[in-house]
């Protein structure tokens, strides 16, 4: 998920490596690294920490040499350390390789290698790869290479140098970026373009299963076959930092359209024959639990309340949700019959680590979901499941809510089947899991109209959102993004609480999103609508085929999934609807004001 350079050049290789880390530094890291291969050595340098630990550590180094490979690593699969970090090598140190990715089956090939004499010194899934290379090197390491991707199951970006062939990099991708670049003098490959810009605007784009051979003149490429290919030279139109985020605007958007690729490395390794795979939380029994609570802060307390309804309907264990900061100092009814799980993307969150604290103290069993591996909740948590959203850098959160509503899907299922519920809806269910990077991506492809229906709000200061269920959780987040990003004054109501009081701010030109995706009350909902749109309100509907009505000012038809997964579906156009608002008011969508990526303060 994170930052990879490599070169071939006629000139010192180590500058390129580091200069492309640093363009890479936005996308977020735990540790780095670097191998340069001279005079026929390989050496590599790498530390947990900063780019600036890894010069500090370079500093009592001479590294020269033409050849290199570099790493920023984000973590996910063994803590942030020294020894997870890349490159790894293997023994002999003849081989070294830089990973970006998963290997989901890396226990199977590490149990295979550890059967034929092999050593591990890391406990990542990535170094797996390196030893498979020297099994199957037999002086070709492009012939090794094709027999080794043939064995890996995950997404990977891989560059790969050894002393057998001492002026290339052999590069090749798998559902992981990574980008070629050729210049006068050199050639080079990076997990983005921004790495690239100083030396080159020239690219190559690879697609998956491609292999691309560094040398200091030029690329060669072969596909997996070994069958040589053509690639076009690409001029890149645009500058430094629109190409950190990856041509788009902002980083919000960039991660709004990230999250068909970050749903699916979420989903990866977490699904086998109708059955959910969450192997972190093997050793828990859920049997003894007489009721739950779901602990988080802002958007990760929305992801809580989806996930506690889809909890508490698959286990029959009743949930509790609660915002963190009132559940710290609300005396919760907790025992070792309880259990919590606490849900936060930076894992830093004071309030909810307060709250997770005091529930290990009473003796409550402690899940995290978390999507920085290594985070201070994800190792004081008894247990931590991660999303694989990547780094989030807008303010914003967007691919890590949905990110979130996928692990909480996923743990509601899981629970339900270690307590032997017999969950009828699971083979829809996971069908219909397996749809979603798909269904997220054509959603996207309505951004356009999302866009029009911002224009509803250009000269609002309010903005309504009902739902009901499920429902009632996507627009509590569709309302707190509005507010983040746009600032425009918005509230969410329980569709069938509006009666009860709200209703009487509904006047003529009020602008009302209404969410009505779950069939059991859908209809309920759409009775609600019609009694604000008879009081002058604008109605932006999103509905199911079928439920369409013919005076909502806008009706948007959601695609046909499994209800319990609409909450993901339709966070896409309440998301694109706040930035495009934010974007009509001129505000800063990446760093709104007042607010802070992570809240570490109470
Ligand atoms: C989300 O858009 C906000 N930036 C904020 O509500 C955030 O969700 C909240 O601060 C919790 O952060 P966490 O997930 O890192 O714990
Ligand atoms: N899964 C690998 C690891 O945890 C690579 C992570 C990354 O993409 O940075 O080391």
């Amino acid at each position: 998920m994170c930052g990879i350079t490599a070169i071939s050049t006629k000139k010192e290789a180590l500058p390129f490596l580091l200069q492309g880390l640093e363009k890479l530094e936005y996308r977020g890291y735990d540790s780095a690294g670097v191998t340069i291969l001279s005079q026929n050595q390989l050496k590599t340098i790498k530390t947990k920490g900063r780019l600036k630990d890894l010069k500090e550590a370079l500093s009592h180094q001479v590294l020269k040499g033409q050849v290199g490979i570099g790493h920023t690593r984000w973590a996910t699969h063994g803590i942030p350390s020294n020894l997870n970090s890349h490159p790894h090598t293997n023994e002999d140190e003849t081989i070294s390789i830089v990973h970006n990715g998963i290997i989901e089956n890396y226990r199977e090939l590490k149990n295979f290698l550890l059967e034929k004499g092999y050593h591990f010194h890391s406990e990542t899934d990535s170094e797996v790869v390196v030893h498979l290379l020297d099994y199957y090197y037999k002086g070709d390491i492009l012939k090794a290479l094709q027999i080794v991707l043939t064995k890996l199951v995950g997404s990977y970006a891989l560059c790969v140098v050894t002393t057998n062939h001492p002026d290339e990099v052999v590069i090749t991708k798998k559902d992981s970026p990574i980008v070629i670049g050729k210049s006068d003098s050199g050639t080079y490959g990076a997990s983005d373009i921004p790495a690239l810009l100083e030396y080159t605007k020239e690219v190559y784009f690879l697609n998956d299963h491609d292999i691309a051979v560094l040398h200091p003149d030029h690329v060669d490429f072969y596909d997996c076959d070994l069958k040589p290919i053509e690639k076009e030279l690409v001029n890149i139109p645009y500058d430094h930092e629109a190409a950190q985020k990856d041509g788009y605007d902002t980083f919000m958007l960039k991660e709004i359209h990230e999250q068909p690729h970050v749903i699916k490395e979420t989903l990866r390794g977490r699904i086998s024959q109708d059955q959910v795979v969450l192997d972190e939380l093997a050793e828990i029994d859920f049997s003894p639990f007489n009721k739950a609570y779901f602990v988080a802060c802002g958007t990760a307390y929305h992801a809580c309340l989806s996930g506690a309804n889809i909890f508490e309907r698959m286990t029959k264990i009743p949930v509790i949700c609660q915002v963190a900061s009132e559940f710290r100092y609300n005396d919760p009814a907790i025992d070792e019959h309880t259990l919590c799980l606490f849900v936060s993307q930076s894992g830093e969150t004071a309030d909810t680590l307060a709250a997770l604290r005091l529930a290990k103290k009473q003796q409550a069993t402690t899940i995290a979901v978390a999507n920085v591996l290594g985070s201070t909740i994800s190792r004081e948590a008894d247990y931590t499941i991660y999303t694989c959203a990547g780094p989030e850098i807008a303010v914003a959160s967007t691919k890590a809510y949905t990110t979130q509503l996928v692990v909480l899907m996923l743990l509601g299922m899981y629970a339900a089947q270690r307590l032997d519920k017999k969950v009828d809806l699971y083979h829809d269910l996971i069908q219909n899991l397996m749809k979603l990077p798909e269904l997220v991506e054509n959603v996207l492809q309505d951004e356009p109209l999302f866009a029009i229906y911002a224009e509803y709000l250009k000269e609002a200061h309010d903005a309504y959102f009902i739902g009901r269920s499920l429902d009632y959780a996507s627009v509590l987040e569709g309302a707190l993004k509005l507010k983040e990003v746009s600032y425009v004054h918005a509230d969410a109501y329980i569709a069938g609480e509006l009666k009860h009081g709200p209703i009487a701010l509904i006047e003529k030109g009020s602008v009302l999103f209404a969410v009505a995706s779950q069939p059991h009350i859908a209809a309920k909902t759409i009775s609600n609508i019609q009694e604000t749109i008879a009081r002058g309100a604008n109605v932006i509907l999103f509905t199911l085929k079928g439920m369409e009505i013919n005076n909502a000012a806008e009706t948007y038809i959601l695609p046909d999934i499994h209800p319990l997964l609409q909450s993901i579906i339709v966070a896409i156009p309440l998301q694109l609807i706040a930035y495009y608002t934010a974007c009509l008011k001129g505000c800063d969508v990446d760093k709104p004001r007042n607010l802070a990526k992570s809240v570490t303060v109470e």
